[in-house]
């Protein structure tokens, strides 16, 4: 039997629920149902029913976009094709970043050149970053679509590009390593910058530059708070235990690819840091 008492207790519970656990594997999700325009809307157009979505940059604006919620955790997925042309100083990014004024952020930053890319990665926890790594491409980037992942559970943080796991960041706070506390965002975005380029200028006779994207749903826990009953849950797939390190395959193909495509690393720049930074030591 349930009274009014009952019923008014059930709503009180309901209005503490700021989280809702959300696992959604539907790759052919629309734009539109996790995403949305966060600049330069006249610069981004709609493909195969808004699954795919593609970003421009030219000399009057970029544009970019970002997931409607915040996550905890998850397995967040995109594809995407880069442009062609002369890229030079063009930067096309997917990222997570923290709702709240504690920084945290995991990237994935595509720095373009004169025919090639470089794959820049940084890691941000508790507002400390300059933790950069960067590859380069073992396939061009710009001929198809390829799968950029980035992993977040309790455990670890692992950077994929298609299968291949190519930076872990693990949770080992008890170190005093700072790890991503606060829920994030998934975003995308084309723009130009500085720092990409050492000072050479962009070469806006190859634009309008275009970065094509696909994959809009999100395997993640959406939350308000990263509350760790819900976003830590073993029930959710990217907290399961085949998840929480590398297996001796996917270290295999780690290792490979550090060792051939791996262009610089904060962990080995000791003019930068005298003293190797402690996750320096476990990551690999
Ligand atoms: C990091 O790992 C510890 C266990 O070693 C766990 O208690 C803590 O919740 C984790 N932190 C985050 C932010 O996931
Ligand atoms: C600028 O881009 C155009 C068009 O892609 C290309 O033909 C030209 O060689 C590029 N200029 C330089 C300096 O690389």
């Amino acid at each position: 039997m349930s009274s009014p008492m009952d019923y008014c207790l059930m709503g009180f519970f309901a209005f503490l629920v700021v989280f809702v656990v959300h696992a959604n594997a539907a790759w052919g999700a629309p734009f539109e149902q996790n995403y949305m325009v966060e600049y330069g809307s006249d610069h981004i157009q709609y493909f195969e029913g808004h699954t795919q979505v593609q970003l421009t940059l030219d000399q009057t604006s970029g544009s970019g976009f970002g997931s409607k919620a915040g996550y905890g955790s998850g397995f967040f997925q995109m594809r995407i094709k880069l442009p062609d042309k002369d890229t030079t100083r063009i930067i096309a990014t997917f990222y997570i970043i923290s709702v709240t004024s504690i920084h945290d952020e995991i990237d994935f930053e595509f720095l373009g050149g004169n025919e090639i890319f470089l794959l820049h990665t940084n890691v941000f926890t508790n507002g400390v970053g300059g933790r950069e790594q960067q590859f380069s491409f073992w396939f061009d980037p710009t001929a198809d679509f390829h799968t950029y992942k980035i992993l977040w559970n309790e455990h670890q943080i692992v950077l994929f590009v298609d299968e291949t796991p190519l930076r872990v960041f693990k949770n080992i706070t008890d170190s005093g390593v700072g790890y991503p506390t606060q829920p994030m965002r998934v975003e995308g975005t084309i723009w130009s910058a500085d720092w990409a380029s050492n000072g050479k200028p962009v070469n806006w006779s190859s634009a309008p530059f275009q970065a094509n994207y696909q994959w809009f749903g999100i395997d993640g826990c959406q939350a308000q708070t990263l509350n760790p009953q819900q976003c830590h849950s073993p029930d959710l797939f990217w907290n399961g235990q085949k998840f929480w390190d590398l297996d001796a395959n996917q270290r295999k193909a780690y290792e490979n690819v550090r060792n051939k495509f791996l262009k610089y690393d904060y962990c080995l720049d000791r003019a930068r840091y005298p003293n190797v930074p402690p996750e320096c030591q476990v990551n690999g």
